[in-house]
């Protein structure tokens, strides 16, 4: 009685997992853990990655042998991927492009991955992605993401005080950037026909700068089932 539950089953198939984790992100070069949890459901086909920065998941497939498309709006680390990938020989084709404006191709792949990308553009834009990505992928075809959640601006004292451009979306002049902080159920609600595979949001532990950062992230694997 009055315990607070960690994990609710809402629907049929969606799991919510609340975690304070011990995972900590060292580096800003190792692809994401979750995804090479679950590499063994990850079918054969080619892979996408959504601003794939400096790709360390695109490049992490592309050397497992995985056709590996990927995109990013910088034309910096668009020539790095694209060095990286000649050198090694990898088998990746590499776009300059800004999302939603990049056409994904219908029923092709068997990962879409978009991690760190989603907070970045607007709701409208995330809506018309999550469009995008729903037909991109094949059957069993599965979908990552990793974002930030909405708990996280509850914790901040800074992001608060940003102008409020629209519901949990926030401007910062300093990165001449808006950032959306996603609810709980705002991702399952952006794919409604996807199973949901693994679903978390909770703390972890970011390494990469000088001093460690706390931030309050949502991962989340969705796969198309036929
Ligand atoms: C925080 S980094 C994440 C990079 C990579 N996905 C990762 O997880 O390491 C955000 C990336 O998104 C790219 N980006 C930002 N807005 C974009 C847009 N509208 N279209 C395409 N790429 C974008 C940036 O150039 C940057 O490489």
């Amino acid at each position: 009685m009055g315990m607070e539950r960690s994990v609710s089953v809402t629907v049929e198939n969606r799991l919510w997992f609340n975690a304070y984790r011990e995972v900590v992100t060292e580096t800003d070069n190792e692809p994401d853990w979750t995804l090479m949890e679950y590499l063994p459901l990850i079918s054969s086909g080619p892979v996408l990655d959504l601003a794939m920065g400096n790709g360390r998941n695109a490049l992490f497939f592309a050397k497992l042998g995985f056709e590996v498309d990927c995109v990013d709006v910088s034309k910096t680390w668009v020539k790095k991927c694209r060095e990286r990938a000649k050198e090694e020989n990898l088998n990746m084709h590499i776009y300059e492009a800004r999302l939603p404006a990049f056409e994904i191709p219908q029923r092709r792949y068997a990962l879409i991955i978009a991690s760190k990308i989603l907070q970045l553009l607007r709701v409208p834009e995330i809506q018309a992605i999550a469009e995008q990505i729903y037909s991109g992928l094949a059957k069993r075809g599965i979908l990552y993401v990793r974002t930030f959640s909405v708990e996280h601006v509850k914790r901040s004292e800074k992001i608060p005080q940003l102008e409020q451009v629209e519901p949990n979306t926030y401007y910062s002049p300093e990165h001449q950037q808006t950032y959306h902080y996603f609810t709980r159920d705002e991702l399952p609600s952006l794919f409604p026909k996807l199973k949901i595979l693994y679903y978390i949001d909770g703390i972890e532990v970011d390494r990469t700068r000088k001093k460690p950062r706390y931030p309050w992230v949502i991962e989340y694997l969705g796969q198309r089932m036929r």
